[in-house]
């Protein structure tokens, strides 16, 4: 495959749909075709999916692991896959670390299980490069209520769901130090930007 998939990632109001916005605009400047995506809600299926996980009633805990896959399996099928097919660079904010940060960390479902319903899913394509935007989860919940917008379902989580989240998305970052670029999210926009553009430039440059 010759695109180039990098995810964004990191927790509730870390500043990700505005990064990957201008990560996706720099590639472009760069000649590519850039599909900018996102997990849950990129494909045909995912804004009924999204309705229910955000917005619905009570979902269990493997209920919503799977729903979150399902939206997934799709969005890599319809969207992901042909983008990277046919040569473009596809940004989305969220993917499978997602799953393994809330669902295994915030839920407490066994991590190796959520990991392999999510590598099924996606039969096993994952990120180039994955951003993740770092930030205490306390923040975010001041900016929220400083902007006056309603939580969802997960934002609504206890304050520990969050710091659990917040603690695996390092754990899985240390684990993989070559795939991911952890960034602390209260920098200011361009510097981060900054950062990502030049850990993005030697990829664009090795396809030449
Ligand atoms: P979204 O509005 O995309 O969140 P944000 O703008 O904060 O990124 O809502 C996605 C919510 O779904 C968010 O709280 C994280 C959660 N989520 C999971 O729990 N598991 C997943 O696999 C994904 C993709 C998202």
């Amino acid at each position: 495959m010759s695109g180039l998939f990098i995810t964004f990632e990191g927790g509730d109001g870390a500043g990700k749909t505005t990064q990957s916005q201008l990560l996706a605009t720099w590639l472009e400047s760069r000649g590519y075709e850039v599909v900018h995506t996102r997990e849950p809600g990129g494909s045909s299926l995912g804004d009924s999916v999204r309705n229910v996980l955000l917005h619905g009633g009570h979902v269990f805990e493997r209920a919503e692991a799977l729903l979150y896959a399902a939206d997934r399996a799709q969005n890599i099928a319809e969207v992901v896959r042909p983008a990277l097919e046919r040569g473009a660079a596809v940004v989305q904010d969220r993917y499978i670390d997602s799953s393994l940060a809330y669902q295994g960390a915030g839920r407490t479902l066994p991590q190796d299980e959520v990991r392999r319903i999510n590598e099924w899913a996606s039969e096993g394509l994952w990120p180039e490069l994955t951003v993740l935007l770092d930030a205490d989860p306390k923040i975010a919940i001041t900016r929220r209520a400083a902007a006056g917008e309603k939580a969802d379902r997960l934002e609504r989580e206890a304050a520990e769901f969050h710091e659990r989240v917040r603690a695996e998305y390092l754990k899985l970052a240390a684990a993989e130090p070559e795939r991911f670029l952890v960034l602390d999210a209260t920098q200011p926009i361009d510097a981060l930007h900054a950062q990502i553009a030049d850990r993005v430039a030697p990829l664009v440059e090795a396809r030449g």
